[in-house]
């Protein structure tokens, strides 16, 4: 229907003709080499002939490289056109690149870290950048291209099939560039309505990680108290900090003035020790939202420190071993652990033990210590996580009842 729908077709084509064409030449070559290695070597040949024009041979090895190089270039120019054809039925859904995550604005003006697409309907993305060059990267769909910031380009695809593929960024773009990561998920059509109606659930949006996750701020800011290219946010009430003002240190309390200030106008007072990176959230934040996300910094609303377990067990892997419902994976099922007795081997002997709190925390930091019986002891010590961390771990693995 489309001349296009075929681009990763086209992509795939002039990937392995030129590939082939380069083996061709490449064992082309390395045999001639080896053979006139032995056929013309000096003592087959004590004196060098000395050969003065061949016009067939000079016609030949003119040639035969331009046309090779000119069916490369028809494919890659082939393949070229139909990624930058847009249908003109196509879905445009806006992407924003930004230190390190990815967001998704749809027509309707829906926003999302990730993205969802009905099944067989083109998909135009006008990408750009909030801060430095990203490059927006779709394996699937053979898509990668730049996104910069002040400069809107595009790309578009065609989900002919369902499921979920990855989303990468392929331009290096500081310390957290490995993980600016997301999905495409293409769904059936009526998925995908009903996710652009669904409004977000209210009482799902007021828990501060989901807060965070909803804005991105948690790519650079932790609630646990470790660092990653932003000060952690947890216990904020209160705290002193040293800020960099006008060039100039100086000591100020945590407050909701200051909290306000540092999220619509994040340059004026800069921790001291961290880079002035974060971009002002000024037209980005609702009223509301902005207001509840003080009121929960500054822990006058309760956090939640399951989600946050339940957010780290994710990133730290944990759960690519411990499963939560019950499977058996390559460690024991986070689903009924706490509080539940364990044979273990400690120190070489059988030992009966209860999944309390201490055994968990032990369990994280130096998981060698005692291994369940009928386990391999391949689990890594933990030992870099905070005791705030393994606190929302077990919190999270509580939960798991
Ligand atoms: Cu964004 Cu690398």
């Amino acid at each position: 229907m489309y001349p296009q729908v075929n681009a990763v077709q086209k992509v795939d084509f002039a990937f392995i003709f030129i590939f082939s064409i380069a083996i061709i030449i490449l064992i082309g070559i390395t045999i001639t080499i080896v053979l006139f290695l032995i056929k013309y070597n000096k003592n087959k040949n004590p004196e060098p002939a000395d050969i003065k024009g061949n016009l067939i041979a000079e016609t030949l090895w003119t040639v035969i490289p331009t046309i090779i190089v000119i069916g490369m270039f028809f494919a890659g120019w082939n393949s070229f056109v139909a990624l930058r054809t847009v249908p003109k039925n196509a879905i445009e859904i806006g992407v924003e690149a930004k230190m390190w995550s990815w967001k998704f604005t749809y027509p309707n003006g829906k926003t999302d870290k990730e993205l969802y697409v009905p099944i067989n309907k083109p998909v135009k993305l006008n990408i750009t950048s909030k801060d430095v060059i990203h490059s927006f990267y779709v394996p699937a769909y053979r898509i990668k291209i730049d996104a910069v910031p002040g400069l809107v380009t595009y790309a578009w695809f065609n989900p002919d099939k369902l499921g979920d593929f990855d989303i990468l960024c392929a331009e290096y773009c500081g310390v957290r560039h490995a993980y600016m990561i997301s999905k495409v998920h293409v769904v059936t059509v009526e998925e995908y309505m009903a996710y652009l109606e669904k409004k977000e659930d209210v009482a799902k949006v007021n828990d501060l990680p989901t807060l965070l996750d909803k804005y991105g701020c948690s790519d650079c800011h932790s609630l646990d108290g470790s660092v990653i290219a932003g000060p952690p946010l947890n216990n904020l009430m209160g705290k002193k900090r040293i800020v960099i003002e006008n060039g100039a240190e100086k000591e100020i309390m945590v407050d909701e003035n200051y909290l306000r200030e540092s999220i619509l106008n994040p340059a004026a007072k800069i921790v001291k020790d961290f880079e002035n990176i974060m971009p002002s959230y000024k037209d980005e934040i609702s009223d509301e939202d902005l207001q509840l996300l003080i009121e929960l910094l500054l822990g006058k609303k309760e956090i939640n420190l399951k989600k946050i377990g339940e957010k780290l067990a994710e990133d730290e892997g944990c759960t690519s071993c411990h499963s939560t419902d019950g499977s058996i994976l390559a460690a024991p099922s986070f689903k009924n652990l706490y509080n539940k007795k364990h044979i273990v081997i400690k120190n070489g002997k059988k030992v009966e033990i209860v999944a309390d709190e201490n055994y968990l925390y032990n369990s994280i930091k130096k998981p060698e210590e005692e291994i369940v019986e009928g386990f391999d002891p391949i689990m890594p010590p933990y030992d870099y996580l905070t005791d705030e961390q393994i606190k929302s771990l077990i919190e999270y693995i509580k939960s798991l009842q």
